[in-house]
């Protein structure tokens, strides 16, 4: 380029840069002082921020990225909130250990922690069975109903979960119903019968000649759990026949399947896989989705 290629673009009266190209000529418009300063700045910041903070990636020979003055690390701050976090939710939870439901309920970050920390366990461990809102499966207890057959207050949730039902440990809720039929203790024709006794207790059906025959066989063998009134033991874990909620099912088959071989289902002690922080949470999710105050 040379000066005598700069010309006036007659149209703008701004020199040209002499670059050309058929015949369409550059413009000479220097950039704006602003925007140059600030060009600078970034460059002066970019220096002093690789000399204060990690910058350059890791170099051969180098293990690790450049630190910079600042020793600045992104990874070490998580880690250190995590830390906090586990420390604060370790106190929350031995705080959980030691309270009661009253106090549970008073205190609300408390019961906050509990809330989240049971959802949570719930979610991942009991909605398989239980289903997500606890509304249950045949042969898998509705949890969200008023309905219990172990009991439903606190400690006694708490109790359930921890020690599971029908499990190999000392304090695990435990019944056996026997299978009547199975083993041969009540005569088939009497099984029927007594089936059908039981669908009077709800008034699933009238009562018939058969319902009275089984009237008797119920008074001899069920009443030490179901009671003389059918109403159910919490003691053994024996469900009140006479209301419209059934584990199992109400119509005949099942009621007399049930009979027949006995179900005893069994739960999971989840004292074993749990510390007694969550399954405190978990009792008191529980004990909220049942429209217990919380
Ligand atoms: C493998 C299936 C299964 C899983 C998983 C399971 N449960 Fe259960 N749960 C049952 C069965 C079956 C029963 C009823 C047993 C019986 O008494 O006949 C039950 C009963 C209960 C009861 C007693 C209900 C009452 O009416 O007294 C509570 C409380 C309970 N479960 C809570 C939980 C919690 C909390 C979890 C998760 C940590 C959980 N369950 C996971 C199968 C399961
Ligand atoms: C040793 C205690 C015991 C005795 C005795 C007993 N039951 Fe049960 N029964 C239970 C338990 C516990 C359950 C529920 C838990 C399970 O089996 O999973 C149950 C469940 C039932 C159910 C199912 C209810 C539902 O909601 O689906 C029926 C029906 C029933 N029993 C009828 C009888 C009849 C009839 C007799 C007598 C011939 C009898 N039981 C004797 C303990 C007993």
């Amino acid at each position: 380029m040379s000066d005598h290629d700069k010309e006036i673009d007659a149209a703008t009266g701004v020199e040209t840069t002499g670059h050309e190209w058929d015949g369409i000529r550059e413009l000479n418009n220097p950039l704006p002082r602003w925007w140059l300063y600030i060009f600078y700045a970034t460059i002066v910041w970019a220096v002093i921020y690789m000399i204060f903070m990690p910058a350059w990636p890791a170099l051969p020979g180098m293990g690790t990225n450049t630190p910079g003055l600042r020793n600045h690390s992104d990874r070490d701050l998580v880690a250190a909130s995590v830390a906090e976090l586990r420390d604060a939710r370790s106190a929350q939870g031995q705080e959980l250990v030691n309270a009661s439901l009253d106090e549970i309920l008073r205190d609300q970050s408390l019961r906050q922690f509990a809330q989240a920390a049971g959802e949570s366990a719930f979610g991942d461990n009991c909605a398989t069975c239980h289903g997500s809102g606890g509304q249950g499966f045949p042969g898998y207890p509705t949890l969200a109903d008023d309905v219990w057959l172990w009991g439903g207050s606190l400690d006694e949730i708490e109790h359930t979960i921890k020690y599971g039902i029908r499990q190999d440990n000392d304090e695990t809720r435990f019944s056996m119903m026997p299978a009547f039929g199975r083993d041969q203790l009540i005569e088939t024709g009497n099984i029927r019968n007594v089936a059908h006794y039981v669908r009077t207790l709800s008034n699933l059906e009238p009562a018939s000649e058969e319902s009275r025959e089984g009237r008797q066989i119920y008074m001899d063998n069920c009443v030490d759990c179901h009671g003389e009134n059918g109403k159910g033991m919490v003691s053994e874990g024996a469900p009140d026949l006479t209301d419209s909620e059934w584990l199992y099912g109400d119509d005949y088959n099942t009621v007399y399947e049930t009979i027949y071989n006995a179900r005893n289902s069994a739960m999971p002690a989840w004292g074993e896989r749990y510390d007694d922080a969550t399954v405190k949470a978990l009792a008191v999710y529980v004990y909220s989705l049942s429209g217990g105050e919380s």
